[in-house]
């Protein structure tokens, strides 16, 4: 029964409220039930059902996660395992939901503490529960200290479920929390599981990985602070032994909602159980709580289909845009945007940036973009950061004329900013030096020539909303790129305690969060792109409050295949920020304009080459590429991604589009290279209706057959050939539904 007193449903009503990591309210989900008699709890929510249950010694353990159950007399009551081995203790064997660190227990845990007097030992025992909505909170306490835990559970319609976890100290000593970790998710026991993440570095981000699953653990983490990471994203997908393909198998899939240093640990038990725990890093983790202080870990989402690697991700990106990214429903369609960060480096000012965007707007672009270099005394990496206001050579009148001319134009304007960060060489580190990030006395590592600023300080924080407020409400702006060039190193805190210096690792980014969700409160036309040195600033918790993500400095199209298929395993295409530059690139090849086209509508299409350069043709090709960009981009961003052919195994890349309302579809294919003689490959379309009819539109001559109109039967059973030529060649054919 719900033992809910007043206090708990006021600390229910502000945990609701709270949800610090994701800033955007879910969906109305099916509402959890409770059956008393077997003291279970069953979420369902699409094709999923999740059940957790209290066994006979009060012990929360998980009962079921899998295709949605349609008979709640199937279920049984959860009950301790008895180990077979007498020298284990059931403690080890029991799958416990929310395990603390205490008793005999030898895997990760969800929470580990030490308190004041020494004792590190936590057994965590249901206390109580409270259905309200959609919502599910379980209220855990340890079975001698007022240490507890409030479990938060929501199940979206999509089947994607939240978990959260809120820490309390009622005690009345400091308890210093060591491991908080949003949930474990327990996958039904047995061997063989194959484990995929995205995994890269700068330049190559969001790269898939797979690996079988063996015992011990597997991490997956960020010890960086400040981003989620170039490094790894924190995303999985976990098949069974039958393995899962793009379109069939069993598939286990979630992602973490954090910006800062994370972690999501895999790990199979001796007992074959493979658990997935994942939160903050425990890594130089380390944050007390005085008396009636509380914690909140990031939110942690995941789902399960049986309809592979495709559907797990169709089922993210539906969620993430109607429950995840800011104003759903209402949301416009990513504009084009320009962006002068490749043409121009820091050389930026006011005669070079009009004469760019009068060539942007003849090509149709929507959204003009000054990045770096057009502040302080920001020539180069090494100068000026810190010092927001106009370079006054650069903009002698400020950037209020260039504004004025892109508005005419019929662009929107957009500013780069990187306010978290200062260069030593800057105004505001002259004027404060001390509100870096660093231990005293100790070397500094300096990266791209810059420091960190520490956000976590109260003044440093309302400096950088101020400057944020002040900046976007002067020419009223309506676009940030928001940038973040480096990471944490030396994390030290002087100004506070010792004990508590560590809490640097949250605080950072609870308060770059807040600073972002009170910029949106008082600017709400104001968009948001995240980024950081390219895709390190992706994830669940920040695409909570912003519109778009960088998704790699790398622009090379060829790269950016595989790329964008890592990232689109977690991500909806919509975020994903892909821009036509110029070639040869980073990595010195070239492809061609229309194949650097096609890679980049495959997400939320930009244009970041140096115009000035462009002949006739190009801009030909260009404009006629951005008008097709236009009438497809409502597909490519709101609707379901079929991945067709993979850039990791096939030397061709096919992915297939289709609006949410089936009324249109898009085709991409890229080859590698050209083999001699090497025939056509058939591309067999996913996700049309088989029984409608469709007028085949291709935007070039390369299919070999070319039926005006063809079944949805036909385009999936016989499918499309496309006769590609030579190294680097693409098409696109566009599929509308016959009414
Ligand atoms: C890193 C970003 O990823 C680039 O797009 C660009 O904005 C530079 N920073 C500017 O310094």
């Amino acid at each position: 029964m719900s033992a809910m007193n007043a206090a708990m449903r006021a600390l229910f009503a502000f945990l609701l409220l709270l949800a610090p990591t994701v800033a955007s309210a879910a969906t109305d989900g099916t509402p959890p039930r409770y059956l008393a008699d077997r003291r279970l709890w069953v979420l369902d929510g699409g094709p999923v059902t999740y059940v957790v249950g209290v066994n006979e010694r009060d012990e929360l353990q998980h009962v079921y996660w899998g295709g949605r159950l349609w008979r709640d007399a199937d279920l049984r009551a959860a009950h301790s395992m008895p180990a077979d081995d007498s020298t284990e203790p059931s403690t080890t064997t029991t799958p416990e939901e929310f395990p603390g660190w205490g008793g005999a227990r030898y895997f990760e845990p969800c929470m580990k503490v030490t308190r004041e007097d020494g004792v590190r030992d936590l057994v965590l025992k249901y206390s109580s529960y409270e259905i309200a909505g959609s919502d599910l909170v379980i209220h855990m306490k340890d079975v001698a200290a007022d240490i507890d835990v409030l479990l938060s559970y929501r199940m979206d319609p999509s089947g994607i479920l939240r978990k959260q976890a809120t820490i309390r100290n009622r005690t009345k000593q400091v308890v210093t929390v060591e491991s908080a970790q949003a949930g474990a998710w327990l996958l039904p026991p047995g061997d063989g599981y194959c484990l995929s993440y995205l995994a890269g570095r700068w330049g190559g981000e969001t790269l898939l990985v797979r690996e079988e699953i063996h015992p011990g653990v597997k991490l997956l983490e960020s010890r960086r602070g400040v981003a989620t990471s170039n490094t790894m994203n924190p995303w999985f997908a976990i098949d069974g032994r039958e393995r899962a393909t793009e379109e069939h198998g069993r598939v286990w899939f979630g992602a973490l909602a954090w910006s800062g240093s994370w972690r999501i640990s895999v790990e199979q038990t001796p007992e074959q159980q493979v658990r997935v725990t994942g939160g903050f890093n425990t890594f130089d983790f380390s944050y007390p709580l005085k008396p009636g202080e509380a914690l909140t870990t990031p939110a942690f989402f995941a789902g399960y289909t049986d309809g592979g690697f495709g559907e797990a991700s169709r089922i993210l990106h539906r969620f993430e845009r109607t429950a995840i990214l800011p104003r759903p429903g209402t949301a416009r369609p990513r504009p084009v945007l320009y962006n002068s960060w490749e043409a121009t480096g820091f050389d930026v000012n006011e005669a070079g940036q009009v004469a760019l965007a009068e060539k942007a707007a003849r090509l149709g672009v929507e959204r003009f973009v000054i990045d770096d270099g057009w502040f302080g005394a920001r020539d180069s990496s090494r100068a000026g950061l810190g010092d927001w206001t106009p370079n006054p050579k650069k903009f002698p009148n400020g950037l209020g004329p260039l504004i004025a001319r892109v508005r005419q134009l019929g662009m929107d304007f957009g500013l780069w900013v990187e306010p978290e960060m200062v260069n030593p060489d800057s105004d505001l580190y002259r004027a404060h030096p001390d509100w870096v990030i660093g231990f005293p006395g100790r070397p500094r590592s300096e990266s791209r020539s810059q420091l960190v600023l520490n956000l976590a300080r109260d003044d440093v924080k309302e400096h950088v909303f101020s400057v944020l407020d002040v900046l976007v409400a002067k020419d009223d702006i309506r676009f940030l790129k928001w940038d973040a060039n480096r990471h944490f190193s030396e994390p030290g805190w002087p100004e506070r305690p010792v004990a508590e210096q560590r809490m640097l690792w949250v605080k950072y980014t609870t308060n770059y969060y807040e600073i972002i969700d009170r910029l949106r409160a008082k600017h709400p036309s104001l968009e948001i792109e995240s980024c950081s040195s390219g895709g390190g600033r992706v994830d669940l918790g920040i695409l909570s409050r912003t519109d778009q993500a960088w998704t790699s400095d790398n622009t090379d199209g060829f790269d950016r295949l595989s790329i964008q298929d890592g990232f689109s395993r977690a991500y909806t295409p919509r975020v994903m920020m892909a821009w036509v530059t110029d070639v040869p690139n980073m990595n010195e090849r070239s492809t061609p304009l229309q194949y650097r086209f096609l890679a980049a509508m495959m997400g939320s299409l930009g244009i970041g080459a140096n115009l000035n350069r462009w002949s006739e043709q190009d801009f030909a090709m260009a404009s006629r590429m951005i008008a097709y960009y236009k009438s497809i981009r409502a597909t490519v961003q709101e609707g379901d991604l079929y991945r067709l052919f993979s850039p990791r195994e096939d030397g061709l890349t096919a992915n297939q589009y289709v609006a949410a309302d089936g009324k249109q579809s898009v085709v991409f294919v890229f080859q590698q290279a050209q083999q001699f003689n090497r025939p056509a490959p058939t591309v067999y379309l996913s996700g049309l209706d088989e029984n409608a009819l469709y007028r085949i539109q291709p935007i070039d001559d390369k299919l070999l057959e070319r039926p005006p109109v063809a079944s949805g039967g036909w385009l999936a059973q016989h499918g499309l050939r496309f006769r590609l030529r030579g190294d680097f060649d693409s098409s696109s054919v566009l599929l509308e539904k016959l009414p």
